[in-house]
């Protein structure tokens, strides 16, 4: 139902704004088991799509404009292919990021029309961007007859967060959004792409995000110095392994041999890294067991890290955090993402759900004066097109 009619609106409007008949796609957002801040270090991830996503309806045009439409903001934005180029901040900069990359790849595409809308909560670290980008890339790829592999379509996407947004994500969720499988969490090695599917089976649990409904403005600076610090601990590792190439190929030995006497900081950061793709095999270890329990302590573990080590944390997603450890029917909570804000993941038994999001709606309201807000995350398939 509520697939149909997002497709439909964007259809809707799509014919009234440009009289003509479109092609519909769509992308979705995702979750991450575990496996944070590892992909840009060519280590694992494991995300599952979910089932809200970003819907296009996009038709060609016989100039060379792109005149695009977001239902989300109630904003239009023209331009035209050789004007390209990022604007401070919008929605639009995610399309005209891919059209970008298309063209500097050498793929013929003209001018277009496109009506967006989605059902991704935005700024809360489940990926919407990508989905935007996804989708586009995903419907541009259709109506051009451009014959893009689906990896090409999630490294074009990444590109275009890079070039337009600024923002030096890894690939994780754009090759979720493209590649997502209902049901399914998607295991990733971030190094060669190689890729496979495992039931997600939680048993009595089911993944509860806890909205903070914060992002802190320093979030995308501080993402690219994360980045930054990891190469600088992977050159002073390299100085004594010259094969070094990630934080992929790096042992705790070698941080605490090179790293840690020269730069306690570095040393945190990368070591958050290499242990965090370590408990992440452990994790699909358990996940394949189905011991959901043990599985909610390596993510108790992750937030941690993230938080002391990796410092992508903020006071409210500790705060969410350390609330529901120990509380009736919870096996395990983490931020999820890039940090600074957006979602907590938590594996809670579907009965302790309601009396748990009651309490923290209540405590977390009194500690920050923000209201919560809560989604049951179902798992959904990847980027497609829509046929009403
Ligand atoms: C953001 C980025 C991803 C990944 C996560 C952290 O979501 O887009 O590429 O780095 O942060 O794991």
């Amino acid at each position: 139902m509520k697939l149909q009619s997002l497709a439909t609106e964007v259809l809707k409007s799509h014919r009234e704004h440009f009289q003509s008949e479109p092609l519909i796609c769509r992308a979705p957002g995702r979750v991450n088991i575990i496996g944070e801040h590892t992909d840009y270090n060519e280590g694992f991830v494991l995300p599952a799509a979910i089932d809200k996503a970003s819907y296009v309806a996009v038709s060609k045009r016989d100039d060379d404009s792109i005149r695009l439409v977001s239902l989300n903001f109630h904003e239009e934005f023209e331009t035209r292919l050789e004007n390209l180029k990022p604007i401070p901040e919008g929605w639009a900069n995610y399309v005209m990021g891919v059209a970008d990359q298309l063209l500097k790849r050498g793929y013929k595409i003209g001018g277009f029309n496109l009506v967006l809308k989605g059902d991704v909560p935005i700024g809360a670290g489940l990926s919407s961007s990508a989905s935007v980008e996804c989708a586009v890339a995903w419907a541009l790829n259709n109506i051009f007859q451009l014959n893009i592999s689906n990896a090409e379509l999630a490294e074009i996407s990444q590109k275009a967060e890079h070039t337009f947004a600024g923002v030096m994500v890894g690939i994780m969720d754009l090759f979720i959004s493209i590649h997502g499988r209902k049901d399914h969490v998607l295991k990733l090695d971030c190094r060669s792409l190689e890729y496979s599917y495992h039931p997600l089976e939680l048993g009595d649990y089911k993944i509860l995000l806890l909205n903070t409904n914060v992002k802190h403005s320093l979030a995308s600076t501080e993402y690219n110095d994360r980045h930054a610090e990891c190469r600088r601990g992977v050159e002073i590792v390299k100085s004594k392994y010259p094969e070094v190439r990630s934080l992929r190929d790096v042992t705790t030995d070698m941080l605490d041999e090179l790293v840690k006497p020269v730069n306690e900081l570095t040393w945190k950061r990368c070591s958050y890294v290499v242990n965090e793709n370590k408990r992440l095999l452990e994790a699909c270890d358990q996940l394949e067991k189905g011991n959901i329990e043990e599985l909610g302590k390596l993510m108790y573990e992750t937030h941690n890290g993230l938080s002391r080590d990796y410092g992508v944390s903020c006071k409210e997603l500790d705060f969410l955090v350390d609330k529901v450890k120990g509380m009736e029917g919870v096996a395990g909570a983490r931020m999820m993402g890039g940090g600074f804000g957006g979602c907590t993941i938590n594996l809670v038994k579907e009965d302790a759900i309601p009396s748990l999001v009651k309490k923290i709606e209540k405590d977390y309201k009194a500690a920050m004066d923000i209201d919560l807000s809560y989604y049951i995350a179902q798992t959904g398939d990847g980027a497609g097109q829509i046929i009403i």
